[in-house]
Formats: structure tokens, sequence, C-alpha cells
């Protein structure tokens, strides 16, 4: 194809990101707002994403709106039934990078990079950076290359600063001193604390395989030609700027969701935003809170990954029954290690959970956050589940399960103060006091600092605020690229 006479066609942007939950959530608001900007895009996801976005979403519908877009598909190399959850979660990378990197190389040299007779072949690619195959691929070949870290950024510097901890000897962890505070992360020396580190640093030795891929990973963020954070300056300011030392061209551009929502509402042709759950969302939760007073519920999910034991789950039923509340609890099918639980539920469990709460398998998150009644939120500390916490203006009780959660939740609690960090227990009395606490004894002052954040992030995706200028400038980027 002769790419000269094809000059008028816009930039083409490879979308790849990683094959899980909370990660093609973000990436596809992402690409959502990529072709709002007038760009192609190829969004490329794992055949098991892209099978449970067909059986439960209408996604397709929805890109069908935009005749630049289309989506590709390719293996993770794991069998269909493999959990990709719980403490298995890191035989994906292996994986990836034996089985999808070759075949990313293949198809990528097969097909000219993705051209068509109406696309370029991708004059950019955006992906995550960990493994790091994509963007060897597009530095071999002169692509350039922007990596979207799709968690937090205090997470994101604290993998960055994995070398100085371990020169300084605070990591490896080994269980030790786990109270102390840790030195080496610039600007967190006051309040970030052994434990609150990502928990890919709770290991006994330096070479433990994860610990090196997210370090040597991370540390190659540099070469990109820029770096996406879902994020927005007025809540990560400070992080924001320790990194920008190192990774100068830096795109602060979240809420992604709120940022995706307010596009489309400005304009008349498109009317809504859309799930990409790998669940089926059971609405009908929905209904059960329309019915509640307002503030009055907790909402509790762990996201898509935490699996918990059958004591840890006894432990958050037995706080939240008795902590009086009304709650709406997302059990997915999967959370629960072992499959006989039902049959030990106690009676006061039962009828607690008759009287005063609903359990779905999934949740329509973001509506739920959004609604009115609910007041609190019992969560996993994953990043979606934060900001879209955040937007809404609903303070937090964080349950870390592992990597970037553990200090996320440090975030929420000592930084943010927009809710308490339960990291590292799992007790009844713990939670029934936390969520009383929560939602009864400092209600509103919790309340109050979670309203003043929304309001943050709401501006800032509005036009004129910082990510709303920020995803500008990396549009106007993204087509400087092929000038
Ligand atoms: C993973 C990691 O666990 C997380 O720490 C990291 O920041 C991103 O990748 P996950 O466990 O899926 O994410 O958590 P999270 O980032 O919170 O993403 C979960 C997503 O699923 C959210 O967007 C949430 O809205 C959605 N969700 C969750 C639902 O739509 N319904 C539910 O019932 C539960």
């Amino acid at each position: 194809m002769d790419h000269q006479s094809a000059a008028p066609l816009p930039p083409h942007v490879l979308v790849f990101p990683l094959p899980f939950q909370g990660h093609v959530n973000s990436m596809l608001k992402l690409a959502d707002l990529l072709c709002l900007g007038n760009l192609h895009v190829t969004m490329l996801v794992s055949e098991y994403s892209h099978s449970r976005l067909l059986r439960h979403t209408r996604v397709h519908s929805h890109f069908a709106r935009y005749p630049g877009f289309c989506f590709r598909t390719i293996p993770d190399g794991l069998p269909e039934d493999h959990p990709r959850a719980g403490e298995r979660i890191m035989e994906v990378f292996p994986s990836l990078v034996s089985v999808t990197g070759p075949l990313f190389r293949e198809m990528m040299i097969d097909t000219d990079c993705l051209a068509t007779q109406t696309r370029r072949p991708v004059t950019c690619i955006i992906t995550e950076g960990v493994p790091s195959f994509a963007g060897d691929f597009a530095i071999e070949r002169g692509i350039p290359l922007i990596y979207f870290r799709t968690a937090s950024a205090c997470s994101f510097w604290a993998y960055f600063c994995i070398p100085e901890l371990t020169e300084a000897d605070e990591i490896p962890l080994k269980g030790n001193g786990m109270d102390l505070l840790v030195k080496s992360v610039p600007g967190m020396e006051d309040f970030l604390r052994r434990r609150d580190l990502p928990s890919f640093c709770r290991v006994d030795e330096v070479n433990n395989e994860s610990l090196q891929l997210i370090k040597i990973e991370t540390r190659k963020t540099p070469r990109a030609h820029a770096l996406i954070k879902n994020t927005f300056d007025e809540l990560e300011g400070p992080v924001l700027s320790q990194i920008r030392a190192h990774c100068p061209n830096l795109f602060s551009i979240g809420p992604l969701h709120a940022h995706l929502k307010a596009k489309l509402a400005a304009d008349p042709k498109f009317s809504s935003t859309h799930s990409s759950s790998f669940w089926e969302e059971d609405r009908s939760c929905v209904t059960w809170l329309d019915s509640q007073q307002s503030k009055s519920v907790v909402y509790v999910s762990f996201g898509s990954i935490t699996i918990v034991t059958k004591d840890q789950l006894m432990e958050f039923w037995y706080g939240l029954v008795n902590c009086g509340h009304r709650f709406l609890w997302v059990m997915r099918p999967d959370c629960v290690v072992g499959k006989d639980v039902e049959t030990q539920i106690p009676v006061e469990l039962v009828e607690g959970t008759r009287e005063r709460g609903y359990m779905v398998d999934w949740a329509p998150q973001e509506d739920v956050l959004a609604h009115p009644a609910v007041g609190g939120f019992l969560t996993h500390s994953g990043w979606n589940s934060i900001l879209e916490s955040i937007v809404s203006g609903v303070p937090m009780i964080c349950w870390p399960y592992f990597a970037d959660q553990m200090i996320n939740s440090r975030f929420v609690s000592e930084v943010w103060k927009l809710g308490f960090d339960m990291k590292d227990t799992c007790d009844r009395v713990i939670i029934e006091k936390m969520i009383r606490d929560l939602m009864d004894v400092k209600k509103d002052e919790f309340q109050e600092r979670a309203n003043l954040m929304a309001k943050l992030a709401k501006r800032a995706v509005s036009e004129g605020g910082s990510s709303y200028c920020n995803l500008d400038r990396l549009i106007k980027y993204i087509k400087s690229m092929i000038e």
C-alpha cells in the first residue's frame, strides 16, 4: 500500500492493556477518548478478555459508532479455565512473555503493523510496560511508544524507587520492621511504612521473580516518548512532580471514567457511557438501593482479582451484620477459596443479611457508588475502585489485597484522609468498629473531605481543568507524531 497517498488518514494508535478487568476498563476508556479526539484506534485485548466483554457487555455496539475503531484479539497463553485471580494471578506474566510476546511480534510483522486500506500502519503504541515485549517492539521499529501504567501514581513511584529501596536495605521486607518508616521513596518519608509498600516488596529474596520483573520494567519507563496516568494533579500532584523528574512528558488525564462521561455528555451524538464488565452486572441492586435512605448503605466489593479464605469471609460477614448498617455486598462467584461455603453459614448471618443486606455476583459499580443511598465503601483499594469512590464522594475503608493496593490504602487514610486503612487485619470487631466510625461517629468529617475531593475530580475533567487540558495536549501530541 502506498502510505504517502494515505496522508490525510488520522494517526493510528494501538492500545494494548494487560488482560485484567481493572486494566481493560481504564484502557477502554482511554480508547474511547482517543476516538472522540478523531484518532484511529486498534484495541488489542486477550481472547479471554474479549470473550468476557462479548458475553456481558454491549461494548461492541458502543464502539461501532466510531468508524476508526476496531478490536483485535491475542491469546494470553493460559487455558480457558485458569482462574486468572488470587494467588495464581502472577502466572499470567510468564505466559504473556512466552506465548503472547512472540504472537504479538508475528501479528505486527505479518500485517505491516495493522495497516489496511483505510488505516495507516500503527503510528503509536500505548501499552502498560509490564511485560515489556510491546515496548521492545515499538523501540526496535521506531514506532512512538507511550506507557499507560493504569494504577496510581503513588504506586508507580514506589515501584520506580525499588533500586533505591534495595540499596538502602529497606527491601526485601522479609516481614521485619513493618511499621518502620521508609526513607527511600522521596516525598513519602513522613508517612509511608514498610507495610504500605506494594506487595511485591513483601518477599524474602531480592531475586524474587515478581520483584525483579516490576523493578526492571518500571525503570525502563523513561525510554517511552510519554507516560499516561489515570489520576489528576489535585489528587497526586506531589507524586507526579517526583515522577516528572524522570519522565517529563507525563500526562495525568484521570479520573478516566469521569472524563469520558463528561465528554460523552457534552456531545449530543453520544448519550451514554458503557460497561466493560467481565461478569454479568446485576442491576437489581440498584432497585434495592432506590428503597434505602440517603447515605445509609455500606457498599462492599473487593474487585476482580481478590480471593478470600472462608475465615476472612466470616469475619467480614459478622462485622457487616453486627455493625447494624445496611450493606450491599458483591460476592464474585470465584471470590472464596473452596466451594462449600453456603452450607456453613450461621443462622444469625443469614437472618442479618435478610434484614439488612443485599448480595450480588457483580454490580454496576460506577452506578452503585454514584447512588445517593451509598454512604461508605469497603474496598480492596484497587485503583479504579478508589477513583470511582472519589468521584462519587464516598468515604472508604480499605482492605488491600495485593500489588498497588497496599500503598493506595495508605494514601486514602493518611494523605487524602478519605477513610480508614485496615491492612493486615481481618477481624469482625475491627470491621464493625471501622464501619460505625465511618458511617456514624466521623461521618461528617469524612463526608466533607470526600465532597471536596469529588468536586476537584469533576473540575479536573471539565473544560479548562487539569486533566481536560492534559488530554487535549496528549491528542495533539499523538497527532504531531505523524507530521
Ligand atoms: C487490578 C488490581 O487489583 C488493582 O489494584 C489495580 O489498581 C488495577 O488492577 P481490580 O482488582 O480489578 O484491579 O480492581 P479495580 O482497579 O478497582 O478495578 C475493578 C473494576 O471493576 C472497577 O472499575 C469497578 O467499577 C469494576 N467492578 C467491580 C464492577 O463493575 N462491578 C463490581 O461488582 C466490582
